[in-house]
């Protein structure tokens, strides 16, 4: 949610946040600005520079290209925004300046009408309808020729969520930061330092970073960074490593990075699995993660949102399945507003592939507060969930940049699978060697996700058929419905079509009376036990004429008649199938939005990192 980033070193300032924040757009596409230092004229003095636009970082690079001229600069900040207070305009983009105080903001200040009223008392009226402003504002009206102890003032009276890159028009080329909630990352390199809200923005410069701690106050200079912690002392912060280059940020030659990531998952699989796989049974110990954590536990509470929610829901499906322990999945923004039932033998798993996701985050707070272990499946390295939890399993699916998560969805889903995995064996419940046999195919669902990308031909001239339905119906069982919910989501959020996914069974508790003729139906049906039912509720939908699509795995023999297009999966164990119909499902989302000329990797309204709730 936003982008934000923040440069000093010896290049140009200018060109090192355009490229930035074309880095970071996905966080955000509402409007774009930068600030930087610079001289004018005959003046030797540095002064704050703004430039900013409604639209894409495209239409800042435009302006700035008009705007600039020939200013030299080697300082400032940038941002791309995701619209929370405040329409979009260019008076709401930021940057915001407030006096001595210049600022970029992802997160939302929850108080800020109080503040505003506070500083209108005091003669001092905001130009913006933005919470953003208002911080601006307050950090300024603080300000008494020390921006630490300002920032610190100014933090203690706002409430919410922040990270903001400062700067000061007294303190040339330097900037400042700071965060509570939303994220920070920071390098010092040899072209200068640099800080922003996601390492993709880092990752041209350094693969080694730190991640500013909350309370945290970073002064960055072209020679260093230094830290203070919440007590003005001087701090270390503990430097990370990523594992994935520039070029895995990039999208090699796709169109979309969504292509790009739907082809990335057998090698996304194979990194999350095989390190978690020793001596062909589930493992672990090189996570840190130990037995004791499943000891005891009596429930289990899967939070998330959104698609990795939508993980949760399968893992739900195979822990229950295997480990016989009662697990509930509940939507992360609703979690903690139902004052849930935790203990010390409730084990929490939240799963992120940001790590940012306000709601998440809460979720996970509230359970420690209330003595619930916590156990994290995310994607980003050093993010605040993997840090907040007791534990935390890294699924290795590199960077997710497009908006529509698929590359995550497979892995969070595998991993949920290898949970399930060990806890059932170190239960009992499954021999070693069902757990090995379950290894083993889990393994090579990666090879037969590359068997189905090969499927790309088909579904997009199915895809192609769809594009002028204004509804479409998902129909799953078991498994195949916590996928169908999935599908849904992913064909809704870039296609702008809406869909809704059904359990099968449900359909005719009055979802049925939509389906009229050519209501296009996207029936899943990979799991034999229920496969029987699935085919009834496909003859219901088609008698009343739905157009049908029908995923199926080999073995299922299916009337021609049933449905206007039959795919027909690998062969595979049925637990494992719903992996490739993922694939197949990422395709038609992605062939649909393709075919009506849509932005698929930045969808209208939506943020890749959700981190304000
Ligand atoms: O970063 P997270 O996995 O916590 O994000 C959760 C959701 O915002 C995310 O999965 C969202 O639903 C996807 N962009 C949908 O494709």
């Amino acid at each position: 949610m936003c982008g934000i980033i923040g440069y000093v070193g010896i290049t140009d300032a200018k060109k090192a946040l355009i490229k930035g924040l074309q880095t970071l757009e996905y966080r955000g596409y509402d409007s774009a600005g930068i600030s930087y230092f610079t001289r004018e004229g005959e003046d030797t003095s540095d002064k704050i520079k703004t430039i900013k636009t409604v639209g894409k970082v495209s239409c800042l690079k435009d302006k700035v290209n008009q705007a600039a001229g020939e200013d030299i600069t080697t300082c400032g900040i940038g941002h791309t925004r995701w619209a929370t207070h405040g329409g979009v305009s260019d008076t709401n983009s930021h940057p915001h300046t407030a006096g001595k105080v210049t600022l970029i903001h992802n997160g939302i200040i929850e108080n800020y009408k109080q503040l505003q009223e506070e500083l209108e008392e005091k003669g001092l009226t905001p130009v913006s309808q933005t919470d953003s402003e208002i911080a601006a504002m307050v950090i300024n009206d603080c300000y008494t020729g020390d921006p630490e102890s300002a920032i610190r003032r100014a933090i203690a009276k706002l409430d919410g969520a922040y990270g903001f890159c400062i700067l000061f028009s007294d303190f040339p080329d330097t900037i400042y930061a700071v965060r509570n909630g939303s994220p920070l990352v920071a390098a010092h390199t040899d072209k200068g330092s640099i800080i922003a809200s996601d390492m993709v923005a880092l990752v041209s410069y350094t693969k080694h970073y730190f991640v500013l701690k909350e309370g945290h106050i970073a002064r960055l200079t072209k020679d260093e960074i230094l830290v203070q912690d919440e007590n003005g002392e001087l701090y270390g912060p503990t430097i990370h490593h990523i594992s994935w280059d520039v070029a895995a940020a990039k999208k090699g030659g796709y169109d979309y990075f969504m292509m790009k990531e739907i082809r990335e998952q057998p090698e996304a699989l194979r990194n999350t699995i095989k390190p978690r796989m020793v001596n062909g049974l589930p493992d672990f110990s090189e996570d840190g993660v130990s037995d004791t954590l499943f000891q005891d536990v009596n429930r289990i509470i899967i939070t998330a949102c959104g698609t990795a929610m939508h993980a949760g829901l399968m893992g739900k499906n195979m822990i229950e399945r295997l480990c016989r322990v009662p697990v509930t999945v509940e939507i992360a923004s609703e979690f903690r507003y139902q004052n849930p039932i935790m203990d010390e033998k409730t084990l929490l798993i939240t799963i992120s592939q940001s790590g940012e996701t306000a709601d998440t985050l809460a979720a996970l707070r509230l359970a420690k507060e209330r003595g619930a272990k916590t156990l994290s499946v995310v994607n980003v390295k050093g993010s605040s969930i993997a840090r907040e939890s007791d534990f935390v399993l890294y699924t290795h699916a590199g960077p997710e940049i497009a908006v529509a998560s698929t590359k995550a969805y497979t892995v969070q889903v595998s991993v949920m699978y290898l949970i399930a995995f060990r806890f059932a064996l170190i239960q009992g419940k499954i021999s070693e060697k069902e757990a090995s046999e379950y290894m083993t195919e889990l393994m090579n669902t990666a090879s037969r996700i590359s068997e189905v990308l090969d499927y790309d031909n088909q579904i997009e001239s199915i895809g192609k058929r769809l594009t002028k339905a204004s509804d479409i119906f998902f129909l799953g069982r078991g498994l195949d419905y916590a996928l169908s919910c999935e599908g849904s989501l992913k064909l809704k959020e870039i296609s702008y079509i809406h869909s809704e996914a059904y359990a099968a069974g449900e359909l005719k508790h009055g979802t049925i009376s939509l389906i009229t003729d050519n209501v296009p139906v996207i029936a899943v049906a990979t799991q034999p036990d229920v496969f029987a039912k699935m085919i009834s509720n496909v003859q219901e939908v088609r008698s009343r004429g739905a157009k049908v699509i029908l995923i199926t795995g080999q073995d299922s023999s299916v009337d021609a008649a049933l449905c206007d297009h039959h795919v027909v999966l690998p062969e595979t164990d049925p637990l494992f199938a719903p992996f490739l119909a993922a694939v197949v499902l990422q395709y038609l989302a992605y062939y649909v939005a393709v075919e009506k000329g849509l932005n698929v990797d930045q969808p209208r309204n939506l943020a890749k990192s959700v981190t304000v709730e």
